[in-house]
Order: C-alpha cells, then structure tokens, then sequence
C-alpha cells in the first residue's frame, strides 16, 4: 500500500471534473495520482506511473471498467492489476503487474483520496455544490487569515455577499502549492456562482501577496 500522502481523506478534485469515462491527474504533496471515472460511475484511484514504462496513466483513456495507458495500452482495473497487454494478446498478465491503487470515493460533489484505510466517513458537504478548483502559492492558515475566518480540519466556511460557500485545501506538489476547492450553497444563482468565482480570484491575489510580505506563514 503507498505509504507517501497522510492517512486522511484529502480532496482531491470536484466530481463535475471527472466526467464518466474519463481520467485526470491530482498532484499531491508527495505523490502523483491518477484519478479515473469508469463507464459505470465508479472513481478509482491509482499512482501515476504505468508499471511498464514509467508513462503518466492520467494521460491514458478510459473504456468500460478499465484505465489503459496511452503508450502500449497496458490495461488496469480498479483493483490495480493489470488485465491486458495489447502486444500480447493470448497473455494472461502475471499478478505482479500491477499498478498502485489509492481509496478513493466521493461524497456531496467532491471526490477524496486515502492512502490508508481510513476509520471517518468521508467529510460532508450537505447544501454546498462544487464550483471550481485552483491551486495557488500559500498556506491554508494564509487563506483563512485573508478572509478572517477559522480553518478547520483543513476547510474554511466563508460568506461571499451574504452567501454560504466553503473553501476545501490540501498541499499540492512539492514547491508549496496549495489546492482549494470552491463550493457554494446549493441554492446560488448563477449571478452569485459568478460572484463567488470572482471573489476566489480576489483572495488568490489577497493571499500571495500576503505569503510573499511573510504574513501568517
Ligand atoms: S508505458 Fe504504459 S503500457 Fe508501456
């Protein structure tokens, strides 16, 4: 099992971001993952390097149950192992090929990561719906000093205009970058979303600056 991000669920991207049949890269702080929706509905998680010849899989394509890789097309499933080599057919892959997988679910539009096996749930986010994902270069505690609100368990509850949104972080990547996931009260207008899109961009600017004068590190 990888042992290289934090037994915790991290967010890791929005589910309106992973269309059915589709993959996406999420860089973590220690780790680069391919996340990977099935024909089914099902989100997998797995390390992104193919087993084979060291391929990005986030790169590959999704057909049915399985990620291929774009390169020879070796074919996973969702537990990781390889089902299929294309340049040889009759082959039955050996049990050893296979790729490392991730926990991975989703719940209230956000799609989450573990490494481990983790006791929680994971988090809720009843009333909200994802907006948008960014990643940009300061601390969380940065973020939440900008707006002047708390940062719990690494999300931070924040009043755009009166309206209900909510901002999910995890480190991302290893130069320092932080991911934060929008969400917004499920009830916003598309004026209010549009609002609440700008006034991120606002804080982004609010909270480099801020990292790059040296405050609330
Ligand atoms: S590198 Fe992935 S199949 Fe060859």
């Amino acid at each position: 099992m990888p042992q290289n991000i934090a037994p915790a669920w991290i967010p890791v991207a929005l589910s309106t971001d992973l269309p059915v049949a589709s993959v996406i890269p999420a860089r973590l702080k220690t780790a680069s993952l391919a996340i990977w929706r099935a024909q089914s509905g099902a989100v997998s998680a797995v390390a992104d390097r193919c087993p084979h010849r060291g391929m990005r899989l986030s790169h590959g394509f999704v057909r049915g149950e399985a990620l291929s890789c774009i390169y020879h097309g070796w074919r996973y499933g969702k537990s990781g192992n390889c089902l299929a080599i294309p340049a040889h057919p009759s082959l039955t892959p050996p049990e050893a090929i296979r790729v490392a997988t991730y926990r991975a679910g989703e719940r209230d539009g956000v799609i989450w990561v573990s490494a481990e096996e983790v006791a929680a749930d994971m988090p809720s986010n009843e009333g909200f719906v994802g907006l948008r994902s960014i990643t940009l270069s300061a601390t969380a505690e940065t973020l939440a000093a900008c707006i002047g609100a708390d940062l719990i368990e690494d999300a931070i509850d924040w009043a755009i205009d009166g309206m209900r949104a909510r901002l999910l972080t995890a480190p991302s990547g290893e130069d320092g970058a932080l991911l934060v996931h929008l969400l917004i009260d499920s009830s916003a207008t598309k004026a209010q979303k549009i609002a609440a899109s700008t006034a991120l961009e606002t804080l982004r600017r609010q909270a480099e600056a801020a990292a790059n004068r040296g405050e609330a590190a």
